[in-house]
């Protein structure tokens, strides 16, 4: 299951019916969950109360309940440790309407959210230290808890993402620098970070994208050979599976190669590689957050054939699933008639 914000957990505590949400899916053949992005611990690293914290004794005790929830079932979960960075502000954030904090103290690398526009200052070196340890120690929590793994959040424009980007990272301090390899350095470190709190045997998995909230065209990687400047100095930090995000798995991530961007990833690094966009449906994500119309369902037959191909291990199902938490075992069982198609509607309650 894709990490997808949802919004339910009231003062950042995950409760019960958040624990039955993933249980359901979980017990209807996901294999595994990758949860929401939910916050770590710094200040300026949220922009709405009602997404779940991974800090504090009761969002603590809370994820404690869904993990033993899902596990009892057989289910595997990992949760997606999220900054907003220089986002942390009301009007990008179409999805979050529920702004009770101080959004003027934010953390970016250079005070930049729209390229081009710069709005506020860069964060200082002892502010980027705090951030990677915030990751580092929400990292320490999920493994306590019990949870199966974590999933760093490098994508869609986010604080990690925003040092990747050469249009939001404007440094030239150790932090930037004009190469993707230069920029790479906040997630290599808070990777390393990490690493060294979780232990050797704990999965890492890393997301990362082109696209961006800001730029749905952007591009970190023009190359193989750029995008390898990111991805090998993360591997060697310790990322064990990449998540290469796009809205559509079919599209080839560079001219040349069919290789979606998890192929890439994957033939890059030598590592797992996570897929992800679309799949099951007929329409992309932005499409279906400008129309209430339902998406309609398609085959999984070009997905199957390039999983059976290895151009990537896992595929991550989102929209689908919020509609239908029966999705994958419908799919299993070719009983696609059967499927409840996503609409934007489904968005408004927690089955
Ligand atoms: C309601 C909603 C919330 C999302 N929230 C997140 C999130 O918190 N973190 C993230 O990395 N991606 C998020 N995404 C993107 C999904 O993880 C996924 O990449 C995207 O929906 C494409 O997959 P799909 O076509 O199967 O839905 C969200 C998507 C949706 C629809």
């Amino acid at each position: 299951m894709a990490p997808m914000t949802r919004a339910f957990s009231p003062g950042g505590v995950p409760g019960t019916d958040v624990a039955q949400y993933y249980v359901r899916r979980a017990a209807a053949g996901v294999g595994l969950i990758l949860t929401e992005g939910v916050w770590i611990d710094h200040a300026a690293a949220s922009n709405d109360a009602n997404v779940p914290r991974l800090f504090g004794e009761d969002a603590l005790e809370g994820w404690c309940g869904v993990v033993k929830a899902v596990h009892a079932v057989g289910g595997r979960i990992a949760p997606q440790l999220w900054h907003v960075g220089m986002t942390r502000k009301p009007e990008l954030e179409h999805l979050y309407d529920k702004v009770e904090e101080d959004l003027t103290v934010k953390f970016s690398p250079s005070g930049v959210v729209t390229p081009g526009e710069r709005i506020g200052t860069g964060s200082t070196e002892e502010e980027i230290l705090a951030v990677i340890d915030a990751y580092a120690r929400a990292a320490e929590a999920a493994r306590a808890i019990g949870f199966d793994a974590v999933e760093i959040h490098g994508a869609h424009g986010y604080a990690v993402d925003q040092f990747f980007w050469g249009k939001t990272n404007l440094r030239e301090d150790r932090w930037g620098g004009p190469d993707l390899a230069d920029r790479a350095r906040f997630g290599v470190e808070l990777v390393k970070a990490c690493r060294e709190r979780v232990g050797p045997d704990f999965p890492i998995i890393f997301r990362f994208s082109q696209w961006k909230l800001q730029d749905y065209s952007a591009r970190l990687a023009e190359t193989p050979e750029e995008l390898a400047e990111l991805l090998h100095p993360l591997a060697e930090a310790g990322v064990d599976i990449f998540h290469a995000s796009q809205r559509r798995f079919r599209e080839p991530a560079f001219s040349g190669s069919a290789l979606n961007l998890a192929g890439w990833a994957r033939k890059l690094t030598g590592k797992p590689a996570i897929s992800v966009g679309s799949v099951g449906l007929s329409r992309d994500l932005l499409d279906t957050f400008a129309s209430s119309e339902p998406t309609l369902v398609e085959g999984v037959s070009e997905l199957l054939e390039r999983m059976e191909a290895d151009e990537f291990d896992l595929i991550a199902v989102g929209r689908a699933l919020i509609s239908d938490p029966e999705w994958a075992l419908k799919v299993r069982d070719a009983r696609a008639e059967a499927i409840t198609p996503y609409s934007p509607e489904a968005l408004r309650e927690l089955v």
